[in-house]
């Protein structure tokens, strides 16, 4: 079986984001022969179509590595009810110019930490409405929203609900098995 490799980022430039933090619980998670790399947004300028043909350099190496990617992870904040301009920034980076999309055909997972009851969901669902046209291939299930995060991740970062954890292994899990029936396809 070949090794999966998986691209995470967070739409959070924080410090001690939440997001941040349930992106490195993925990496304890795992599956066998699979890979998390993550990549951290800062430094990606808002975007400028005027540029969009000699993009920033680390806007090239976002797409570099996206394009090695078998599977992205993104764990979303939610801004005012939706997604970062950090994350939709990067993401239209990565997008453009027309017909040099690197998501295309890409397999991904999404998940998401706030501080509110709604655990990310309207961000969520803003985010895979980007991912249509985008041609990603998102997984539905599960649904990894974690509310309240304040009270789910401790002070070093460290996710400590155990729900919270067994949804974010499920969420890997499940996009592995995705990835590679996508690449048998
Ligand atoms: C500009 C802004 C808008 C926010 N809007 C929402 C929101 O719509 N829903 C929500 O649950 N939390 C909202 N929050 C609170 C975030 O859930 C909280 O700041 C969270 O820690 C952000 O994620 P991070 O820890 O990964 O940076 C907002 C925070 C900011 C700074």
């Amino acid at each position: 079986m070949k090794t999966i490799s998986i691209l995470g980022f967070a739409g959070s430039l924080r410090k001690d984001s939440y997001n941040k933090s349930i992106l490195r619980a993925a990496i304890e998670f795992l599956p066998k022969d699979t890979g998390l790399e993550i990549f951290d947004l800062e430094g990606i300028p808002p975007f400028n179509q005027d540029i969009e043909n000699q993009p920033p350099e680390k806007v090239r190496g976002f797409k570099t590595k996206i394009r090695a990617a078998d599977a992205i992870l993104i764990a979303t904040p939610e801004y005012n009810y939706s997604i970062p301009g950090v994350l939709k920034n990067a993401i239209d980076w990565a997008s453009r110019p027309y017909g040099d999309n690197a998501f295309d055909g890409k397999p991904a997972a999404v998940m998401g930490a706030s501080i509110g009851m709604g655990g990310t969901m309207r961000a969520q669902y803003h985010l895979r409405q980007c991912f249509v046209f985008l041609n990603m291939h998102p997984i539905n299930q599960p649904e990894v929203m974690v509310p309240f995060a304040h009270e789910k991740i401790d002070q070093s970062g460290r996710v400590t609900d155990q729900k919270t954890r067994e949804k974010i292994r499920e969420l890997l899990e499940n996009l592995v098995i995705w990835t590679q029936r996508l690449e048998e396809l």
